[in-house]
């Protein structure tokens, strides 16, 4: 790596820190509300799922704009998406079980938000494990390739944990819900678009 590219990823590993830094500021300086635990958790959450939404727009991105740059970056931001999910998750054990493990289990167990939001996070561990370069060589790309598919398992996995934590204003879960579709129309076959456009102009 350049001086240069150095320079641009520890720009970015910055920038991805921040989310984490405003939120340590607000437990800090008291500024997270009322409820600051549940606050601080429900940031995780949310910062979690935007990264992982934002790795799985490299590829639209390139396709579709011409920008290459992000997918140099693909594997620190989903590493980011798994970082914030695991806070979130510490976040829960801590301030909502208060370490007590058995009540967390039965918690997983008895809640569907719950069990959907702790697969979710599972399904990132073999893709956090396998990020490496050399994870890459060993499976060998194709295997590689097909295991790193689970993240789409895992951003839907989260959204419907989103969806049946939200009881009244669905708005935020439905955007969230429409960028990921957009991002799965983006990734369709380029025949399709093909067969769309023919369609339309005929
Ligand atoms: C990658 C995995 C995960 C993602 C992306 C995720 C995402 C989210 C999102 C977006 C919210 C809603 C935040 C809001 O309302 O503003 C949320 C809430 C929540 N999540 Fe997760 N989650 C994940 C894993 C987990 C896990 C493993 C657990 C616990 C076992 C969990 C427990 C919760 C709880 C308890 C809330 C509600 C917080 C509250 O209202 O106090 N989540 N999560």
């Amino acid at each position: 790596m350049n001086a240069r590219q150095t320079l641009k990823t520890s720009l970015l590993f910055s920038l991805c820190c921040l989310p984490l830094a405003a939120l340590v500021w607000g437990v800090a300086a008291n500024q997270l509300g009322a409820n600051p635990t549940e606050a601080l958790i429900r940031e995780l959450g949310q910062w979690a799922l935007r990264f992982l939404l934002i790795t799985l727009t490299a590829t639209p991105a390139r396709r579709w704009l011409g920008w290459g740059f992000l997918l140099s970056y693909r594997r620190m931001l989903g590493l980011f998406g798994f970082f914030y999910g695991l806070l979130h998750l510490i976040g829960f054990i801590w301030f909502e079980h208060f370490f007590n493990w058995q009540e967390l289990l039965e918690d997983i167990l008895k809640r569907p938000f719950i069990t959907l939001g702790m697969l979710a996070l599972l399904l990132l561990v073999p893709l956090a494990v396998t990020s490496t370069r050399g994870a890459v060589r060993r499976l060998g790309f194709k295997t590689w390739q097909r295991l790193h598919r689970l993240l789409y398992l895992a951003v839907s996995a989260a959204l419907v944990h989103f969806f049946l934590l939200v009881k009244a204003d669905l708005l935020e879960p439905l955007i969230y819900l429409a960028v990921w579709v957009l991002l799965l129309v983006l990734r369709l076959p380029d025949r399709f678009f093909v067969l769309r456009w023919r369609s339309v102009s005929e």
